[in-house]
């Protein structure tokens, strides 16, 4: 049983402008099994959510706590976290040029388990989430992410989600850039990882659209960097049909666009 638990979180990250706030007060939990569905307008704060939880440099935590099973994230580097059993897939995954597929997945697992995985074993279980993925085996020798389409970039994230086993994954607007088949596919991934593991998962988009193929138990609204609103699945299908026109007017506009 593993628990995430974010607490008042605020968050600022260096820009131009100076120093900005983006997170104002963020609170939730996500449980081993849970599946939380975070969405909001572009511009929210959701992907610095998950950049905080993985431990980006880029972003400072001014006050507010985050802690797996009680242990104190933030003072954990980022490997560390890993190893601790949070996973992040990325919005936007970067090309790593120069490591293959099968190496980076192996040193990962390697990293994150503490010793090699047995070798007969692991080229099993990869073989067989590649397949599972519609992932030609091609791929295992390719470097990570160079000239993967979009929908490649998605899998190769499950593929990592479903071969280092975490315990908590927060999953960054996966479904973006997926046509109904890719997002079938992907969604199949997530939904096999919870049934083999009990893995809690934070699931942030935009869209409601990848919610019918991974049911959430709880939704919340990020506008602005806080939680708007909070509901379960009733309140996906709100948003679906009103968008978050009611959320942002007033919020999140400038005020020099609301006078104009
Ligand atoms: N590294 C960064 N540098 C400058 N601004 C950033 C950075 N990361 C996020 N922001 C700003 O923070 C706000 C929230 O961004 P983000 O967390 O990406 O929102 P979302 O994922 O909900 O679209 C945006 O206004 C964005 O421009
Ligand atoms: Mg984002």
């Amino acid at each position: 049983m593993a628990v995430l638990e974010i607490r008042d979180l605020h968050v600022t990250v260096e820009t131009d402008a100076g120093t900005t706030p983006i997170l104002n007060g963020v609170t939730l939990t996500v449980r081993t099994g849970e599946t939380h569905a975070i969405m909001g307008p572009n511009g929210s704060g959701k992907s610095t959510l998950a950049y905080t939880i993985a431990g980006h440099p880029k972003y400072t935590v001014t006050s507010g706590t985050i802690t797996l099973d009680g242990e104190d994230v933030l003072a954990m580097a980022v490997d560390e976290r890993a190893r601790a059993g949070l996973f992040l897939a990325m919005q936007y995954p970067v090309e790593i040029p120069g490591v293959t597929v099968t190496n980076f997945l192996r040193t990962a697992k390697t990293a994150i388990d503490g010793e090699a995985p047995a070798i007969r074993a692991w080229t099993k279980d990869v073989k067989e989430a590649m397949r599972n993925l519609r992932m030609d085996p091609k791929f295992a020798q390719r470097n990570v992410n160079e000239g993967f389409s979009g929908g490649e970039k998605k899998r190769h994230e499950i593929l990592q989600l479903e071969v280092l086993r975490p315990q908590i994954a927060v999953l960054d607007e996966t479904d973006s850039g997926l046509d109904v088949d890719a997002l079938k596919i992907v969604s199949e991934g997530v939904n096999r990882a919870k049934e083999a593991t009990g893995l809690g998962v934070l699931l942030i988009t935009h869209y409601t659209r990848i919610l019918r193929y991974i049911q959430p138990d709880f939704v919340h609204v990020m506008v602005a960097g806080r939680i708007a609103e909070e509901g379960g699945p009733e309140l996906a299908a709100r948003l679906e049909d009103e968008g978050y026109d009611r959320y942002v007017t007033g919020v999140d506009e400038p005020a020099a666009a609301v006078e104009a």
